[in-house]
């Protein structure tokens, strides 16, 4: 394999400005270097770990197909590292000439929008992110556009009041990013000159692969060094544990791990896909994953978070694996240029333990699409319906034969075991039986022989045990009677 040129200097645009960094750790932080290093204020730090939104900055990139996309991200769990060859937008730019607010932030003063104003950059943000897509959103989109924005003072109402009304303070057409986006189109094109970039020596390295393959070489010399896709879960361990990850490897700007691809009936996702990425695509094929990627963190964390980092994060209560495990789900990893599949649930050992080599890593993950007759449902338990941390999870893909027994039945959960976990036993009791409400009543009394759930703050044993059993019943229910799901929603008609 040819040695990747490197260059040991990390660039990026600020609002306009190009950006070159040499100095910097590999655990920075956006939040910190925007404040900190460029006194923008403007965007504030409230939780410090992708809940409230206080921190939102678009990040524009280039995508695989060759157009500049916008996203809100949550600068206080994103690294510098990532940022390469991206242009990063902060409040700051909205009204750069000074002269007047943007329609985004007039409106927002005009319907109250804003109180003590702490959340208020991170909404703007939020809702210029949204109005760029769309300058006249319907309430959901707006709410979904929200969802990861928390205001303690207004109540949200004026909030929503302002969004409904930017479009009447100027069109998007004369907007300053979508008007300058060719220009932007070329520098962000210019910076991307096929380098590895690597800042620091020893544990104190940050490295950012010039694409794949170098990843892989990267990986395989540096098996300890800590891999960050969207660092969601990986910026909580530094802001919130303090944990020490250097040295570090950052592939979120891996366009060939960003490939979705289609072929019998089977989806394949680069394990670099952000769940915002995927949503429209796995929505199509496997209905019951939309509402389900949805359900995760705010939109910003689905515009940084991978279902590759779901998965190899290993924990418990990820809510992609048991969903995928449910489905027959397969893995890629690769150590170097060696490659090998394996089952989904073959992946976790045990907690904090997977099945993968010091060097290697995630590739890519298969989904089988189910069949037109099967039946799949997953169910998320949580103590709110947005933005939550699951309690239990169970995911149910069944099939049923002629005479309207069960021929085969996949049940996973998490929230479950130190795992995500399948119930062999409940299946085992389930195949051959004929699907309705009396036969799963009896299943449910092998819960037992599968899983002893904890307690801890999200939930207790006994209601784990409870709602894992339930969920069952739902499935069966929802399965048997001609009477729509039960769905709750929270959207108000418009
Ligand atoms: C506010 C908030 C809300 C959240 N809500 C949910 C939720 O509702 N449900 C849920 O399941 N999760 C939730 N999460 C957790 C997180 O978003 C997900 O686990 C996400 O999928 C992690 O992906 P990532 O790309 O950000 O991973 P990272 O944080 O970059 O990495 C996670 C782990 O995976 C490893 N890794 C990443 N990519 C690879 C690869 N290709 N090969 C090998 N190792 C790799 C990293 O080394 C690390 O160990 C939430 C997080 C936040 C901050
Ligand atoms: S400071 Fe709360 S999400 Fe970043
Ligand atoms: S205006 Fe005070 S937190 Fe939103």
């Amino acid at each position: 394999m040819t040695a990747a040129k490197i260059r040991s200097e990390l660039r990026f645009i600020l609002n306009g400005e190009d950006v070159a960094l040499r100095d910097i750790a590999p655990d920075q932080t956006l939040l910190d270097w925007l404040r900190l290093s460029r006194s923008l204020k403007g965007t504030k730090e409230g939780c410090a770990e992708g809940d409230c939104g206080a921190c939102t900055v678009l990040v524009g990139r280039l995508t695989p197909a060759g157009t500049l996309v916008y996203e809100g991200i949550n600068a206080c769990i994103r690294f510098l590292g990532s940022l390469e060859g991206c242009h990063v937008v902060t409040v700051e730019h909205l009204a750069a000439s000074g002269d007047h607010l943007h329609p985004v932030q007039q409106a927002m003063v005009d319907f109250h929008g804003s109180q003590c104003g702490f959340c208020t950059p991170g909404f703007v943000m939020s809702l210029y992110g949204l109005w760029m897509q769309t300058s006249n959103p319907t309430d959901q989109q707006i709410e979904t556009a929200l969802q990861g924005n928390l205001c303690r003072c207004t109540g949200y109402e004026p909030i929503l009041r302002a969004a409904r009304a930017i479009s009447s303070y100027g069109g998007t057409q004369n907007d300053p990013l979508l008007v300058e986006r060719e220009n932007m189109f070329a520098r962000l094109k210019a910076l991307a000159d096929g380098a590895r970039v690597e800042i620091g020596e020893g544990r104190n390295r940050l490295i950012v692969p010039a694409g794949l393959d170098d990843f892989a070489d990267v990986l395989e010399a540096s098996p300890t060094a800590t891999v960050v896709a969207g660092s969601t879960d990986v910026g909580l361990w530094v802001t919130k544990h303090m944990r020490d990850i250097t040295p570090v490897v950052f592939i979120a700007g891996l366009q060939e791990l960003k490939s979705i691809a289609v072929r019998d009936n089977v989806v394949t996702i680069g394990a670099g896909v952000t769940y915002s990425e995927a949503l429209a695509m796995l929505s199509q094929h496997v209905a019951a994953l939309g509402p389900l990627i949805a359900r995760i963190g705010g939109q910003q964390v689905r515009n940084m978070g991978t279902i590759g980092g779901n998965i190899a994060n290993g924990s418990p209560i990820g809510d992609t694996p048991p969903a995928l495990i449910a489905l027959g789900a397969s893995l890629t990893l690769r150590k170097g240029a060696a490659r090998r599949t394996i089952a989904l649930e073959d992946f976790f050992i045990a907690y904090g333990k997977q099945d993968r080599q010091p060097g290697e890593f995630v590739e890519a993950v298969h989904i089988p699409v189910p069949a037109a007759d099967d039946k799949f449902a997953v169910y998320k338990v949580t103590k709110r319906r947005d933005e939550d941390i699951t309690a239990t999870l169970g995911a149910f893909r069944l099939a049923l034969a002629a005479d309207g027994t069960v021929a085969e039945i996949r049940i996973a959960y998490g929230g479950m075991a130190a795992t995500p976990k399948r119930a062999f036993a409940v299946e085992k009791f389930l195949l051959g039986q004929p699907w309705n409400e009396k036969t799963v009543e009896t299943a449910m009394e092998k819960y037992a022989e599968d899983y002893t759930p904890l307690t801890d703050m999200r939930a207790t044993a006994e209601y784990r045990g409870l709602a894992a059993k339930n969920l069952l019943l739902r499935f069966c229910l929802e399965t048997t009677s001609s009477a729509a799901p039960v769905q709750v929603s929270r959207y108000k008609a418009a």
